[in-house]
């Protein structure tokens, strides 16, 4: 299977947990203001964007808030996908016939989450998602869920997200620890801050945990054999 909601399906992982502290740091970041509204975008392709979505959406569901997922990347949906859903109709129709966005959110079978698929490829999306149609779905969406998480295209490779990132309480950037450019994620981030972007923060994805500090805090303190003095000292690294 492409993808996995690991939340749902190994809750108790790692994983799992970091989608966790995700949440939660996102929480810290919306203290004084209201954070509600939030973009996840990435500077290129495949860097986790959908599945940070998706995941997020279940670990915030689990606190017992509404979440709401739409599919703001009208190029390559996915969000169908990861939750078994039809796609028949979603975003690109509500805005194109001007018709309710409520008729085309769909229940997942994780309670607490909606999602709002991409529909049917558009020849306009950048016009789409920076229409005023968009603007007043967006309104709407803020007065009816807890949490609404947009999921979006690369932001190097087309205009969507830095639209979109105007419109959004909150941005969060993708990045692929093994993958990403560093340019580019530099690049990413100008282009957000050029159109006035509030950056919640980056998430490191697809971490190699084998040959990261992370596994060998982890491994280290497995064996029996770890010599006190290291143990204390990766301890206040780790935290
Ligand atoms: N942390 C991870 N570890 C391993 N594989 C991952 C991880 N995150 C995502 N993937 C996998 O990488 C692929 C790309 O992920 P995903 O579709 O979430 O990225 P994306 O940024 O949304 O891509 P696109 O730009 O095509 O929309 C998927 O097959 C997904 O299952
Ligand atoms: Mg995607």
């Amino acid at each position: 299977m492409a993808y996995s909601l690991i939340t749902l399906e190994k809750s108790k992982s790692p994983i799992s947990e970091a989608y966790r502290t995700l949440r939660t740091n996102v929480q810290f970041t919306g203290v004084d203001s209201e954070t509600r509204i939030i973009m996840i975008t990435s500077a290129g392709p495949r860097e986790g964007k959908s599945t940070t979505v998706a995941n997020l959406a279940v670990s915030m569901a689990q606190t017992g808030k509404s979440v709401l997922v739409i599919d703001a990347d009208l190029r390559n949906p996915t969000q169908h996908k990861i939750f078994g859903l039809n796609n028949a109709e979603g975003l690109s129709v509500a805005l194109v016939l001007d018709q309710d966005y409520l008729d085309f959110v769909k229940e997942t079978a994780v309670p607490g989450v909606m999602v709002l698929t991409g529909g049917p490829i558009p020849p306009n999306p950048a016009e789409l998602v920076g229409s005023k149609r968009m603007k007043r779905l967006i309104e709407a969406v803020s007065q009816k869920y807890d949490i609404v998480l947009f999921d979006t295209p690369p932001v190097i490779a087309v205009t969507d997200g830095a639209i979109l990132a105007q419109e959004v309480d909150g941005v969060i950037l993708v990045l692929a620890s093994n993958e990403v450019n560093k340019d580019y994620a530099l690049r990413a981030k100008e282009q957000l801050d050029k159109v006035g972007a509030k950056i919640l923060g980056a998430v490191l994805n697809k971490a190699d945990l084998k040959t990261s500090e992370y596994y060998y805090y982890y491994y280290y303190h497995g064996s029996d054999s770890s010599p006190k003095k290291r143990k204390s000292k990766r301890h206040k690294k780790a935290d």
